[in-house]
């Protein structure tokens, strides 16, 4: 038997199949290579087996998955495939939801299509919106607020139906941010173009790559006026794919469809996430403030205490080891996995 790995090339999704199959599983990874690159499948591979299975296909195309379930005895996915861009969702909706929950469709067809029920999903806690009340918790109220949080509820949504249904199991995990790079420094983050995010952006000025980062806004409602996230290293986030599957295939209260937020419970500044940088590479970073960027909340963190009750799992790793290993993959890789 074996799990499949949607958007297994991407950012999180190679990570994942990293740690399942250290745990002992057959990873299948499908990917189209729309947002990731092949050498990340050879750096995959090379960390894992060097015939591990890849089927090029778009999660969408509900023959290509059915086949790559049939061909590989998969019985249980872990569903990536998604565009994960903010602004790029901002400029395109329709492609976002084209692409987010048109993924969601086909794996869903082909799995009924092909007896396998149960599933892992890859959500954020962006469904949040700005929250109200802190820690959020999974009955937190949902209000997206941009397009891309749109597809996210709407997957989410889909999936609660179709688990209602019957045939589905579900767990909706719901990541806080994501940062970091496997051990190795082999494995890691590779945005296309210009990083929207953080810690990528932040990376690629100490490298040498980008002048300076932009600090988007000091006058928020917090200690010391920059906006505040949950951190999450990359490899404990995956370390929760592990925990979710086997809580789905060992039937732990899982049946249907439940959402679990996957944070650390702990919130950093992007001042703190400036300092602690500094500390790791052992020099400043060179940033100045600007105004907010337009969307953004001001402050989220999760209470991530029904993952431990439900999956048995908990975030291990502290927010210098996450730019620790994210710093060593972009000094062994400063133009990321190649040339583009
Ligand atoms: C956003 C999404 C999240 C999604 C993630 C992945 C929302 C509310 N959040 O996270 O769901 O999974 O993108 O793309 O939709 N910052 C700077 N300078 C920069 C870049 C970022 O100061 O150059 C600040 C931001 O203002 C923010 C923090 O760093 O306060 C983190 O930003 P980012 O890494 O882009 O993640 P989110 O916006 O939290």
């Amino acid at each position: 038997m074996a799990v499949l790995v949607t958007g297994g090339a991407g950012y999180i999704g190679s990570h994942t199949a990293v740690v399942l199959h250290e745990a002992g599983r057959d990873v299948v990874v499908l990917d189209d290579l729309s947002n990731s690159s092949p050498a990340a499948v050879d750096a995959l591979r090379a960390l894992t087996r060097p015939d591990l299975p890849f089927v090029e296909a778009d999660a969408a195309d509900v023959d290509a998955v059915g086949r790559a379930i049939a061909d590989h005895g998969v019985d249980e996915v872990v569903h990536f495939a998604a565009f994960k861009s903010v602004s790029g969702s901002i400029a395109d909706p329709d492609g976002y939801h084209r692409n987010n929950v048109g993924s969601t469709v086909g794996v869903v067809e082909a799995m009924r299509h092909n007896g396998v029920s149960r599933m892992v999903f890859s959500s954020s806690c962006t469904v949040y919106g700005e929250p109200t009340d802190l820690p959020v918790t999974e009955d937190s109220p949902i209000s997206a607020s941009n397009p891309y949080g749109a597809t996210k509820v709407a997957c989410e949504e889909l999936l609660a139906a179709e688990a209602e249904a019957g045939g589905l199991d579900v767990l909706l995990l719901r990541y806080f941010n994501p940062v970091g790079a496997h051990a190795s420094g082999d494995l890691g983050e590779d945005p296309r173009g210009t990083p929207d995010n953080l810690v990528p952006y932040l990376m690629q000025v100490a490298v040498g790559r980008r002048e300076s980062l932009s600090v988007f806004g000091d006058d928020y409602d917090t200690p010391d006026g920059s906006a505040i996230r949950d951190y999450i290293h990359v490899v404990d986030l995956a370390e929760g794919h592990l925990a979710a599957l086997d809580a789905l295939a060992a039937d732990r209260g899982s049946r249907g469809c439940t959402a679990v937020n996957l944070g650390t419970g702990t919130g950093y500044s992007v001042l703190d996430v400036l300092a602690a940088a500094g500390r790791v590479i052992g020099r400043p970073v060179p940033h100045q403030v600007v105004g907010r960027r337009d969307g953004d909340i001001q402050r989220i963190w999760a209470d991530p205490s029904l993952a431990a009750d439900l999956l048995g799992w908990r975030a291990g790793r502290g927010l210098d080891e996450m730019l620790a290993d994210h710093w060593r993959w972009q000094q062994r890789h400063p133009d990321g996995y190649a040339a583009r």
